[in-house]
């Protein structure tokens, strides 16, 4: 592209006071094909008006996670907090990003005790004492989307029903801390997993993180148990999530095909938990648009 043109990321500005440096420093960076770094495609570029949009729809997400914060009781059904979730989303001029998508029927995503991540809403699941569960919830206004997941516990939990929750809410802070500008997206895996096996738990890692924001699930896929060094370099500019699943016991999950289709558990049945947040690359290190 011509010095003089208007820049790529769609600032308006012209690309030599925009972009142009930062193209020229990728072009003088080797990536290391063998492992697996690759250089970020333009699109994976949000300019200053997506991150405010982005910025936004964050707000919302995080309004209805606060709205979860008082009403995850013993006793309340998951389709009740679905509700809250829907309307207070509506209420904002906002979509759902999980309803209907690939054909999901509710507006969030409720994962108790062995459940991994997708667990339908249900007005026939209730929740009790010493339940953990996570709801995960994805705003989209104006076509931009944050997504955002946090636990709870239940009334009075299991000691290690707590350390689990707590430790994987950890590995997801030491994620984002490893979240840097021109470092690469396996850093963040790497430092989750690290964490997580320091502590005895397995890492999910057939379902990840993901590039969100002018769409749900883009590029990069974010390993929560990598090696530091490969993937994706990461730039200002890009939105991503880090949501690490940690299990108690085994890694391994399955989903219930003849259930649902949706549901993913844990293939010994034991705990898992998960924290999620939706995070913006920035010139020094990593901004949180929504947890
Ligand atoms: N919010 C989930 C994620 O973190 C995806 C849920 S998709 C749904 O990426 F269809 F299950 F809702
Ligand atoms: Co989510
Ligand atoms: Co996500």
């Amino acid at each position: 592209m011509q010095r003089n043109e208007l820049c790529w990321c769609g600032s308006g500005k012209k690309y030599k006071k925009c972009h142009a440096a930062y193209d020229e420093r990728l072009d003088e960076m080797r990536f290391n094909v063998f492992k697996g770094q690759v250089r970020p495609p333009h699109r994976v570029i949000n300019n200053a008006h997506d991150i405010a949009g982005i910025r936004q729809a964050g707000i919302i997400n995080d309004g209805a996670l606060d709205l979860m914060d008082t009403m995850v009781k013993p006793g309340v059904t998951t389709a009740e907090l679905d509700k809250a979730v829907h309307d207070f989303i509506v209420d904002h001029g906002a979509v759902p990003g999980d309803l209907n998508y690939e054909g999901f029927p509710k507006s969030c995503c409720t994962s108790i005790n062995d459940i991994v991540c997708h667990g339908i809403p249900s007005s026939k699941v209730r929740l009790k004492e010493g339940d953990i569960v996570n709801v995960d919830i994805t705003t989209v206004l104006n076509g931009y989307y944050a997504d955002a997941s946090r636990m709870y516990m239940v009334g009075e939990v299991s000691p290690a029903a707590e350390r689990l929750v707590r430790v994987t809410k950890e590995c997801m802070e030491i994620g984002i801390a490893a979240a840097k500008p021109w470092h690469f997206v396996g850093d963040i895996g790497a430092a989750c997993g690290a964490h997580a096996h320091e502590n005895g738990y397995g890492v999910v890692t057939e379902l990840g993180g993901h590039g969100v924001g002018k769409g749900y699930h883009l590029e990069p896929f974010v390993s929560h148990d990598t090696h530091a060094g490969t993937g994706m370099l990461l730039v200002p500019g890009m939105t991503l999530t880090v949501e690490p699943m940690i299990n108690e016991g085994t890694w391994k999950t399955y989903t219930d095909k003849t259930g649902d289709g949706w549901t993913v558990r844990t293939k010994d049945k034991k705990l898992s938990a998960q924290w999620e947040s939706t995070i913006l690359i920035t010139e020094t290190g990593a901004e949180v648009l929504s947890s």
